[in-house]
């Protein structure tokens, strides 16, 4: 066994700006796989993930609902952490950027940074809408035209004070340390890409923003929030106990690998050395990049409706299905896709033929021949050798291929030998033997070496297929599987003769593929005809929650367009009492004149807005189903001002 060593794994922090999907899900099983098989080679492991939740997206994401960003935020991180739940993912810490301890850890690195004279003030140039207050990157723009994407105004460049890192300055030690460290950045074409880009020349990055205030503050200059990657990066360090835990992050720190989807691998093999060099601290070992998800030969995408939730996957096939299939069906460092038909298949073949089926079989014939007991091993054949040697010899080479992450070829292996087990019980005829007393010990020997094989099976999926892995240990008779080490599989004959099995449940079922391809089409189409319908609902709330709002009739008596607004309408609202101004964001679905004169229901308590620079004091309720329908809720016959309860 290789000496114990500490192990510290990241996936990125993920953006709370939407559900996670099962690309993200790829990111964090890969991760969760090398954390589990580290702890089973018996290393001190420290395995992070977590949620990114500063700036202006998710400050705007929240204004648009209502909500404060700490709320917006709360709710889908608690989804996030449901995900990662059902996924059985083991992380060990999970880190919010909205955390307290956080918010010291990247103060502190931004103060020791700007003491060293590496960031100064300039000015951040950007495409501005004044009325909807937010900046548009130039690549978010429609090409060659400077207009909001929201409510199609011409945009302003605008400059606006900001922070900058000073990266050139680093450019040189950041190309020597490559040099001297080749397996940092993984898989090496990306290694190639990101020293071109360096030798291209550095572009200062900017750290601060002074346009919206959702971000810790930067410390001398509390007007400014910090900008994306200072915050976002600091988060490795802060779970490692940089300022909390002294003893947590020199033993710890530096990571070992940060596992990172391809498109953020410039900013972890570039910016974040260099914020570590310009806050002295010690960079990480290693980085890699791997490939997307890709589903159906599509890249995911809201607009396409090709983005897979994995919940639905999890409840219907399993965690360790999903699990196993992203992990043997993607090269790791390649794109990989997702079909339902391949993902069927492989449950089929693989998890349910192929392992499940070794595992019922030994187990049944040793409950049938031997009474659920198989004594040690005593007439031996060459055969046995043989698949002792390759049991043996898998487990011994699983470990050099998880440790260089060859998670394919370390899965293929395994596969190798349940192969080759079950085709020793092809060999053995196990139910020949019974037939004949003179070879009983033959048969109690065969069946010794099935469960032998089978433990150091167990062992070795483990890491890919948590839950069946230490199924299988308990159907084997065996205890303590979370004490289990891979040097345990490593050598051949560690089954106590004399155990009872406890034969249980087929590991996994069989599907029809079929059948699961038609219901996930009538599923796809319902979700079609109301995506709305698919969404989670909301936390519980109590009767004095809903009684807080103050729903009215309101009489619409004038309407107008707003100009240069594409979506909102103005509306003019009798509610008995007073007139008010409401703006909704319906233009796409009423002509002004078609709501004059009809009744509404309005909520009349709403904290005033203004929307494109016309003040808004309450809302209108609307029905949509989330496929572009809407309506809006009449209550007509009903007089100005009556209660909507
Ligand atoms: N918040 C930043 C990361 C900061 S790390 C200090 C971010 N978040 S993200 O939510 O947009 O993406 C998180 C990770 O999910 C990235 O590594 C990204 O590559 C990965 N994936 C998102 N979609 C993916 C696929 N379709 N397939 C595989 N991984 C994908 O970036």
């Amino acid at each position: 066994m290789a000496e114990k060593k500490t192990y510290y794994i990241t996936t990125p922090i993920y953006y709370p700006s939407a559900k996670l999907h099962i690309g993200h899900t790829y990111c964090t099983t890969i991760a969760d796989s090398l954390a589990r098989f580290h702890r089973l080679r018996g290393d001190d492991v420290f395995f992070l993930t977590g949620s990114d939740e500063h700036g202006q997206k998710i400050q705007r994401a929240a204004e648009a609902k209502g909500v404060k960003p700490i709320e917006y935020v709360d709710e889908i991180v608690a989804l996030f952490q449901q995900l990662w739940k059902k996924l059985n993912i083991s992380n060990d810490d999970f880190i919010r950027t909205t955390e307290e301890r956080h918010e010291k850890v990247v103060q502190k690195l931004m103060q020791i940074s700007y003491d060293n004279g590496d960031i100064y003030k300039g000015e951040y140039a950007g495409w501005y809408c004044t009325p909807c207050e937010s900046f548009w990157p130039e690549n978010k723009l429609p090409e060659g035209q400077h207009i909001c994407p929201d409510c199609g105004r011409p945009l302003e460049l605008v400059k606006e004070e900001a922070y900058f890192l000073k990266m050139n300055k680093y450019a040189d030690r950041w190309l020597k340390f490559i040099e001297e460290n080749p397996d940092f950045i993984q898989p090496e074409s990306r290694r190639n890409e990101m020293i071109a880009f360096v030798k291209s020349g550095l572009e200062d990055l900017c750290v601060s923003r002074t346009s919206f205030d959702w971000g810790i503050k930067v410390p001398w200059d509390p007007k400014h929030v910090v900008y994306v990657w200072f915050d976002a990066l600091a988060n490795y360090l802060t779970a490692a106990g940089y300022i909390d835990d002294p003893e947590k992050f020199e033993k710890f720190w530096p990571a070992n690998l940060h596992l990172v989807g391809k498109e953020i691998v410039r900013f972890h093999t570039i910016i974040w050395p260099i914020m570590l060099m310009s806050c002295g601290l010690p960079l990480p070992k290693k980085v890699f990049g791997h490939g997307w998800l890709i589903v159906d030969g599509t890249k995911m995408s809201k607009s396409l409706g090709n983005v897979v939730d994995p919940i639905p996957l999890i409840e219907r096939y399993g965690a360790d299905a999903l699990r196993y299939y992203l992990l043997k069906e993607v090269r790791l460092g390649q794109d990989g896709n997702f079909s339902l038909p391949s993902f069927i298949n492989r449950i089929n073949s693989d998890l349910a033929n192929d392992l499940g089926n070794l595992l019922q079989r030994t187990l049944a014939m040793v409950e049938k021949y031997e009474g659920g007991v198989a004594a040690g091993p005593t007439v031996k054949e060459p055969v046995d050798d043989e698949l002792a040697a390759c049991a043996v010899e898998t487990a011994k080479q699983f470990e050099a291929l998880m440790d260089d992450m060859k998670i394919n070829d370390a899965i293929n292996d395994v596969w190798g030998l349940i192969r080759r087990s079950n085709k020793y019980i092809d060999e053995t005829t196990p139910w020949v033997l019974a037939k004949d007393e003179a070879k009983a010990e033959r048969l109690q020997t065969v069946l010794y070496n099935l469960l032998e094989s089978l433990r150091v099976i167990a062992l070795l999926v483990s890491p890919f297929i948590p839950v069946s892995a230490a199924d299988m240990w308990k159907q084997l008779g065996l205890a303590d599987f979370d004490k289990a080490l891979l040097s345990d599989g490593q050598t051949w004959g560690g089954y106590p003769a004399g155990t009872k099995v406890c034969k249980g449940n087929a590991l996994f079922p069989r599907y029809d593929l079929k059948e699961e391809i038609a219901e996930d089409e009538a599923a796809k189409k319902a979700a079609q005809a109301c995506p709305a319908a698919q969404e989670p609902t909301k936390p519980e709330i109590s009767i004095d929650d809903f009684g807080a709002v103050d729903l009215r009739v309101g009489k619409v008596v004038a309407c107008d367009k707003i100009p240069k607004a594409k979506k909102l309408l103005k509306l003019q609202i009798d509610l008995g009492t007073e007139t008010r101004q409401v703006v909704s964001g319906i233009s796409q679905y009423y002509e002004p004149q078609d709501l004059v004169g009809k009744s509404v229901v309005v909520v009349t308590n709403l904290k005033p807005v203004k929307l494109c620079g016309v003040e808004s004091k309450g809302m209108i309720l609307a029905a949509s189903d989330g496929n572009g329908n809407l309506q809006v809720v009449f209550a007509d016959g009903m007089a100005p001002g009556s209660r909507v309860r």
